[in-house]
């Protein structure tokens, strides 16, 4: 398999609730084929700004690259169509609908990016995530939490997105899902995917990821090569716990 990444870049997003600003001028690359993971403290802007890069919140003042086309103006349903995934942190699959009926809506909600032939896409999508090939015909609604988060992003895959986007994906997983979680984060993205996440496991996310960004009260605080931010004293001090 294999899609063509594409970057996502932000330039100096101003962006918020009601015309007050929570984002306060946030600049940043995720680069072609790469994980950029976001993190921060509670409330700093980390929701806000994937909701911004998703177009459902129109920011105030700057602008959003999908590789070179300003995806600024686009509604979200246009920016599904240009190539960007979305798996939102909750309620991201039907839970009265089968894991396969699941899979053919991640496509069918697509209109204009006509994907190859649906059997074959599948079979790309569930060699990612072999836990759910056993549970094509369960209800998604009967899985554990670890099982409907690959599903939903099993789902966002499927019409083969450049960029995927997850919000909070190790969210109420135990440990041990959540590194699983990762391991397959990983994977996608050696598919040719670009991943833009936003992470409250810092040690985690960053382990898994080339880029780095922190948030804090709207600004970007640090950014740099994921290991580079895991490595620093500050960080590690305010997030990870420790010296
Ligand atoms: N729908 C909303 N309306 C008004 N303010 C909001 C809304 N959602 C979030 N905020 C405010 O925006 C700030 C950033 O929130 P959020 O982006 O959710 O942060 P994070 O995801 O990093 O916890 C917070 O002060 C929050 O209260
Ligand atoms: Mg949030």
């Amino acid at each position: 398999m294999s899609v063509t990444a594409k970057s996502l870049t932000a330039t100096g997003l101003v962006a918020g609730y009601g015309g007050q600003p929570v984002l306060r001028g946030v600049s940043f690359t995720a680069h072609a084929g790469e994980i950029l993971t976001v993190v921060g403290p509670n409330g700093s802007g980390k929701s806000t700004l994937i909701k911004t890069v998703l177009g459902l919140i129109r920011p105030i003042e700057g602008r959003i690259l999908l590789d070179e086309e300003d995806i600024t103006p686009l509604s979200p349903s246009q920016r599904a169509n240009a190539g960007i995934g979305y798996v939102p942190q909750e309620a991201n699959v039907f839970p009265n609908m089968t894991v396969l009926e699941n899979l053919r809506l991640g496509v069918d909600f697509i209109q204009q990016r006509p994907a190859k032939r649906f059997d074959r896409r599948l079979e790309e999508v569930l060699d990612l995530f072999p836990e759910i090939r056993p549970k094509l015909s369960t209800r998604a609604g009967l899985l554990s939490g670890g099982q409907r988060q690959m599903v939903a992003m099993a789902s966002a895959l499927m019409p083969e997105p450049f960029l995927l986007a997850l919000d909070e994906p190790s969210a109420g997983l135990s440990p041990r899902n959540a590194e699983l979680l990762f391991k397959i984060i990983s994977r996608i993205a050696r598919t040719g995917v670009t991943l833009f996440l936003i992470e409250q496991n810092t040690r985690l996310g960053l382990g898994a990821s080339d880029t780095g960004l922190v948030l804090v009260s709207g600004e970007v605080k640090l950014s740099g090569t994921a290991s580079d931010i895991l490595g620093n004293p500050a960080i590690r001090r305010l997030y990870l716990g420790g010296a």
